[in-house]
């Protein structure tokens, strides 16, 4: 398959010289220098001179993160989230790249709308917000969009889906993978067959039935799964899998794989570290779709990501006002935050327990997040000549999530209050800083460099 051709128009690089003192690129080897030049890494090792030395502390240098699946709600909720404040939450969680969903108000059905949101991104420099587009006009299931003509906007659409909803209708599925197939463009399922989940709104499962909520099965993410598996082996096209949640989720990607269908998938954070216990406090901010499972599916779903079956992390960060999460559980609307702690979260589950490394983090949460939405500037090698696209993570820092301190607008935040022990000290935008930790590492501050 080949590459998408290009990225749209990209803020400016850094003219100038930054010098990183003291890095480990993934975590590995003795302490070096990484020389950047007018955006791009120009030596790795030696002394240089720079207009502007980080010292990083040994700590450790990733390639910038990735995150195929945010919700910063501009158009139309900017109560809650705009391209500013959710860019400000991405460069303080790591993040250089961002695919914002369609599910916006009005939904990004078209180029106009897709192009907004990237211009407004570019204008900023923060983190590249790439707009997806949806499939259905309005997300109402019934008729594509334009595919062609928001992948040749200056937005350069290259993901399209109505996450938040799923698109169920078969028909309509089979023709969206045959037209995205000539545009090679990615379809991205959020896969909940809808007649299973009417009035749901936790795990169906021991919990839900105690607690009173109506459940949400496993099947109806499932069944979609598997339709959609053999739709695009029969169709010859991609398509991603969104915040996989169970566990026979797994089984059929591995199955799916293993024929060789073209069907990549993401898991989040909250997926893996969270269950469903958590709604005995009836706490809206639990409340989220796919909904917290049990605990075998986080483990299924670890293993999926350590074996490669899943193929990377997304954070589906869905800020949401206290208006509508503040109520009784069934009336909170789905979905939590996580730009600013998923880094943390993966880091906790993978590094600090052993199963796995710092490249491994790389792999999941930037190379192949950037290689799905065929990115063609990030999620690149650390090496000479490869854009400056960088974090850099102090590896023990021990801090809390507090709400008080998010640069999100909302608050729906499932770990307020949760201690962590990796934390981004410093992200970089092609040689920009965009995101520097405050010296006591406390009270972190956002500093942009204009
Ligand atoms: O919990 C969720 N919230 N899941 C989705 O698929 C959509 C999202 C939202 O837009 O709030
Ligand atoms: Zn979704």
């Amino acid at each position: 398959m080949t590459g998408f051709p290009e990225t749209g128009r990209v803020s400016a690089p850094a003219a100038g010289t930054v010098l990183i003192d003291n890095v480990r690129p993934y975590g590995e080897g003795d302490p070096t220098t990484v020389l950047i030049k007018d955006g791009v890494i120009a030596a790795i090792g030696g002394d240089h001179e720079a207009d502007r030395v980080i010292d990083a502390g040994g700590h450790v240098l990733l390639p910038g993160l990735v995150d195929m699946h945010v919700h910063l709600r501009e158009p139309g909720r900017e109560d809650t989230e705009t391209i500013e404040t959710g860019s400000r939450a991405a460069a303080k969680g790591g993040f250089t790249a961002v695919f914002t969903m369609a599910n916006t108000s009005p939904v990004t059905d078209q180029p106009i709308i897709a192009e907004s949101v990237w211009l407004k991104s570019q204008a900023l420099g923060l983190c590249d917000v790439h707009p997806v587009g949806s499939i259905s006009k309005g997300l109402e299931g019934k008729t594509l969009t334009e595919f062609g003509m928001m992948a040749r906007s200056d937005a350069r659409v290259r993901m399209f889906s109505d996450d938040g909803k799923c698109v169920s209708d078969p028909q309509l599925m089979r023709r969206a993978l045959e037209y995205a197939k000539g545009l090679n463009v990615l379809l991205a399922q959020h896969a909940e067959e809808p007649r299973l989940t009417d009035g749901a709104v936790a795990h169906e499962g021991e919990t839900a039935a105690k607690l009173g909520l109506r459940g949400w099965p496993r099947v109806a993410e499932e069944s979609i799964v598997a339709r959609d598996a053999l739709l695009a082996r029969d169709y010859g096209n991609r398509v991603h899998i969104c915040h996989a949640s169970t566990t026979g989720t797994v089984e059929l990607l591995k199955w799916a794989k293993a024929q060789g269908i073209p069907l990549t998938a993401e898991v989040t954070p909250h997926h893996l570290l969270l269950t469903d216990d958590k709604l005995r406090t009836y706490d809206g901010v639990f409340r989220v779709n796919p909904p917290l499972r049990e605990e075998h599916d986080t483990l299924a779903l670890r293993d999926a990501l350590l074996d490669g079956t899943i193929d990377c992390v997304a954070t589906d960060h869905a800020p949401h006002g206290s208006e509508d999460k503040c109520v009784e559980f069934e009336n909170a609307k789905p979905g939590m935050l996580g730009l600013e702690t998923s880094l943390a979260v993966i880091a906790r589950i993978f590094v600090a327990s052993g199963l796995a490394d710092w490249r491994f983090i790389a792999r999941v949460m930037s190379e192949r997040p950037a290689e799905i939405t065929q990115l063609p500037d990030h999620g690149r090698p650390i090496a000479v000549g490869e854009p400056a696209n960088l974090t850099i993570v102090d590896p023990e820092a021990a801090w809390v999530s507090d709400n008080d301190s998010l640069e999100s607008k909302a608050s729906n935040n499932p770990f307020n209050g949760e201690e962590f022990g990796a934390q981004v000290t410093h992200t970089i935008l092609r040689g920009r800083v965009t995101y520097q930790r405050a010296e006591s590492g406390a009270a972190a501050e956002m500093e942009v460099e204009k």
